[in-house]
């Protein structure tokens, strides 16, 4: 898990990037936003299992991709697991012939 410092840092380079909904003060869905200049990129798109089929997963995307296009982010690429990728397809993502990779530390 992120400690809160660096959260704190993600949230202070990303300004106004990243969403929360809420229901009656708690917090029930989060997305975070980034962009570097070139690419947008979105995270930890997450809702609470209580509140999920009721459009706020769509609902956090549009905001985030909203603000990231508003921004000048041309492209967003997103990887996730199967499972996901009909979700993503139905909020306006499309499949790529890219192959996603990483490095860790
Ligand atoms: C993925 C997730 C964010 C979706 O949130 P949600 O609020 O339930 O999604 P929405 O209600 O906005 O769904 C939007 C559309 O996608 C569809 N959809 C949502 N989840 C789906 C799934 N698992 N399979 C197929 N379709 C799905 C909905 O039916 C809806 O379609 P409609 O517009 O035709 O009604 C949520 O399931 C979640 O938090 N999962 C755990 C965390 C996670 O995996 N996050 C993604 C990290 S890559």
């Amino acid at each position: 898990m992120d400690s809160l410092d660096r959260f704190r840092l993600f949230l202070e380079k990303n300004p106004e990037l990243s969403f929360v909904t809420e229901d009656g003060g708690k917090i029930i869905g989060t997305v975070l936003g980034s962009f570097d200049g070139r690419r947008g990129y979105l995270q930890k798109l997450v809702v609470d299992k209580n509140y999920r089929g009721r459009g706020i997963g769509k609902n956090l995307i549009d905001l985030a991709v909203k603000k990231l296009q508003d921004q000048g982010a041309l492209y967003i690429p997103i990887s996730c697991d199967a499972k996901n990728t009909a979700f993503y397809q139905k909020v306006g993502f499309k499949k790529t012939d890219q192959i996603p990779m990483s490095i860790s530390k």
